[in-house]
């Protein structure tokens, strides 16, 4: 079982900052292993790898081979699989929509629930005559699997689909969607930012084409990564060319590295590559199973507490055997930013309020803006606690008297 309070005191920021942070969906936080190996490479080694063969260069090639290997095993990729380090999910699925290559199959399909970082990457691709499907949520906000298998026709080049909602913790039915779209030979890339720490895909398992996750969202440095079937390479471009990534050039032509190297021009972010394995090494230890039991303890207080409270409109799947610990809800009479800032001040409790980069499922589903609370397994049954005592004061108070009060007050 998962031990919180030792978990607690390898956050540094917990222990410095009167804290309770509820916003790991957006990034979580670091422990100090992770801060320390980012420190390693800065203080005892500093150097480029795979360019350089002196000791220190070729220590760090080393290493980095190392940490590509295990994180791709961290996700259960195979070794059908390579991993492209880009700076975070987003840059990874943008390399995919700038440049597969869909032939004459010109669809995609994605659902109403992407994050812009999956949406307008495909919009922008438009312009070179890709039709995008978008899925519909149903009337209770789970995905549509039945129009989704309705949309497969001999059109559809590529699907591309969150894996976890960043909105309120839906998780979608990847297994069968991506079972579904294999026995049409079509190709499945999943944008797994918020589930590689939470509910972990395993890769091969999933038999999945490409996926994209961020780093900095399950404990790592600010980087992410693209993972990718190796026989898919060809059907893929980089982003950014130069330095590292090519074979041999002259003044006339290039001939780029066939393997991950073709993608990741000029030195990287080895820091962030050692931290993110620090990361993985990290969350191998506490125990995947572990992790997602405790959170689901966390869960069921954190969403049965909120849908007892008056004065609520939760928003959302609700159901936490299809979510994760991230909900999300209004309080009648008050904006999601006040709400917010209430949370803040008066009970140092960190949310995020707004539309969370998903415009287009709040406005298809006609959903104002809303507050967004998200668990991580650093958090405790007493900050949950605390949280929904402040939501139902916060429900309580009578907007026009008691916040300009409050307001006055938190000055
Ligand atoms: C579902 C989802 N996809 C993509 C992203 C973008 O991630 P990154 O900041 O690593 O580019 C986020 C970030 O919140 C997200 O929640």
């Amino acid at each position: 079982m998962l031990n919180v309070k030792s978990i607690r005191a390898d956050f540094p920021v917990l222990q410095k900052r009167e804290i309770v942070y509820f916003d790991s969906a957006c990034t979580t936080l670091k422990p100090k292993q992770v801060l320390e190996a980012v420190s390693w490479y800065y203080e005892n080694s500093g150097v480029c790898a795979e360019r350089s063969t002196h000791a220190l260069g070729a220590e760090l090639t080393e290493k980095i081979q190392r940490a590509r290997e295990n994180i791709l095993r961290y996700f259960g990729a195979d070794n059908s699989y390579c991993l492209i380090f880009t700076k975070n999910a987003t840059e990874a699925i943008n390399i995919v929509a700038n440049s597969f290559k869909f032939g004459k199959k010109k669809k995609i399909i994605i659902s109403d629930r992407e994050h812009n970082s999956n949406l307008v990457p495909w919009l922008v691709q438009k312009r070179r005559g890709l039709a995008i499907t978008v899925v519909p949520s149903r009337k209770d906000l789970e995905y549509d699997i039945g129009f989704f298998e309705r949309q497969l026709s001999k059109s559809v080049g590529l699907i591309s689909l969150v894996h976890i909602s960043n909105i309120d913790g839906y998780v979608l039915p990847i297994r069968e969607i991506i079972s579904d779209a294999h026995r049409k030979g079509i190709p499945v890339m999943i944008d797994a930012a918020q589930s590689s720490l939470h509910k972990k895909p395993n890769v091969s398992k999933l038999d999945l084409d490409f996926l994209a996750f961020s780093g900095h969202k399950m404990c790592g440095p600010s980087i992410g990564g693209l993972i990718c079937k190796k026989e898919l390479l060809s059907k893929i471009s980089p982003l950014v060319y130069g330095g590292g990534a090519v074979e041999k050039s002259t003044e006339k032509k290039y001939v780029l590295k066939s393997s991950n190297s073709g993608f990741e021009a000029g030195l990287q972010d080895y820091a962030g590559i050692i931290g993110l394995d620090t990361a993985c090494h990290y969350l191998n230890r506490i125990g995947y199973k572990n992790i997602e039991k405790y959170e689901r303890r966390l869960d069921k207080l954190l969403t049965s507490g909120l849908l007892e409270t008056d004065g609520l409109q939760y928003v959302g799947v609700s159901d936490i055997r299809k979510k994760v610990a991230i909900v999300n809800f209004r309080i009648k009479g008050f904006s999601s930013a006040e709400v917010a800032i209430i949370l803040d001040e008066l009970y140092r409790i960190a949310v995020r309020s707004g539309m969370h980069c998903a415009h287009n499922w709040y406005l298809r589903n006609r959903l104002q803006p809303s507050v967004r609370a998200s668990l991580c397994f650093y958090n405790t049954k007493e900050e949950v606690e605390l949280f929904l005592e402040a939501v139902s004061k916060t429900a309580s108070m009578i907007k026009e008297k008691k916040f300009s009060q409050t307001k006055s007050s938190i000055r």
